[in-house]
């Protein structure tokens, strides 16, 4: 079964993602994310730092995922393996909608084209939402700011994923991000454990 989890820069998700690992040790999750721990992965962490062409940006992250696949996710899943990723292919379309934006002419088409035929869709996407401002702070807390962690980008690709959520409301699940991180664990833990059927 695999499991995603999703949302902006700051909402959360990776501290989630690392909680869930000690909550669900008896389930023996593989825990993985993209961009990935790849030297691909180091690519695309580059290639946001220099900010390349959003074309060569946005091809990386595609090529980050398909590794992703080959490697870890379609031989977990073989096994009947518990999967849960910090980001996966909804923050393709929720972040390259955006980027993508005036420099092809229907990113969203190019995007399904880009991954049609050999990704693979997630069983269960829980979605961190907060206020952009609210992540924001969180972010700057962190330090050097992504070129994604701006207002009116996050506010796009915010709404980018509620689009997505809207479109497949039996694969989302939408989470306050706002709530206490205990509360958010709790809910997501009986949340799998529910579908995982343990
Ligand atoms: P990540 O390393 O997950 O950063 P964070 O831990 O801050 O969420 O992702 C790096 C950035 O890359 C983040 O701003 C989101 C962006 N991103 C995309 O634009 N497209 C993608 O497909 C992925 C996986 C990430």
């Amino acid at each position: 079964m695999l499991i995603t989890i999703e949302g902006i820069d700051g909402c959360g998700k990776s501290s989630l993602h690392e909680a869930l690992a000690g909550r669900l040790r008896d389930l023996s999750p593989v825990m993985t994310r993209e961009p990935g721990a790849t030297w691909i992965g180091d690519q695309v962490r580059r290639a946001i730092a220099e900010q390349v062409d959003p074309i060569a940006e946005a091809l990386l992250f595609v090529a980050d995922h398909a590794a992703h696949l080959r490697e870890v996710v379609r031989p977990a899943l073989a096994d009947g393996r518990l999967l849960i990723s910090d980001r996966y292919i909804d923050s393709r379309f929720a972040y390259q909608e955006v980027s993508l934006s005036g420099f092809l002419p229907d990113p969203p088409g190019w995007l399904s084209a880009v991954h049609n035929g050999w990704t693979i869709i997630p069983d269960l996407t829980f979605l961190l939402v907060l206020p952009v401002e609210t992540a924001l702070a969180r972010t700057q807390k962190r330090g050097a700011a992504e070129h994604f962690e701006k207002t009116e980008v996050l506010t796009k690709v915010q709404n980018n994923y509620l689009n997505r959520a809207r479109a497949e409301p039996g694969r989302f699940v939408i989470i306050d991000g706002a709530l206490a991180p205990e509360t958010i664990l709790n809910f997501v833990e009986s949340k799998i454990r529910k579908r995982a059927g343990k």
